[in-house]
């Protein structure tokens, strides 16, 4: 078993309307940090259709998804899931969790 990363702050609560998500990098790696219906979520900022950055798609929070802005694929903010077409495979989820007024993310390596 790999060894587990640390917890790398990436946002003030404030930052992110909820609503919303915003796009950062930890570790060289570009993550969408989403806020919707009073949660956190972290995904990679790649839809597996074609590479989309999902940073620029619209978040549901109702159905608890991102929109790929490319062709429409949804990826569940929870687990990476893709839950429509054309994207069949997940993308990555990260953990997140707040600390005070920071936001932290946890990577992981696979979905
Ligand atoms: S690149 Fe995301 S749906 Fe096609």
């Amino acid at each position: 078993m790999s060894k587990q990363k640390a917890f790398i702050p990436v946002a003030g609560i404030r930052e992110v309307v909820d609503p919303g998500s915003m796009l950062v990098e930890v570790d060289d790696r570009l993550i969408v940090l989403i806020h919707a219906a009073g949660h956190w979520y972290a995904l990679d900022d790649v839809c597996t259709h074609d590479g989309g950055p999902l940073s620029d798609g619209p978040v549901d929070s109702a159905d608890k998804t991102i929109a790929c802005p490319r062709h429409g694929a949804k990826f569940d903010l929870a687990t990476g899931a893709a839950v429509t077409m054309p994207a069949t495979k997940p993308t990555v989820a990260h953990e997140v969790k707040i600390e005070g007024d920071q936001v932290l993310v946890r990577l992981h390596d696979h979905a």
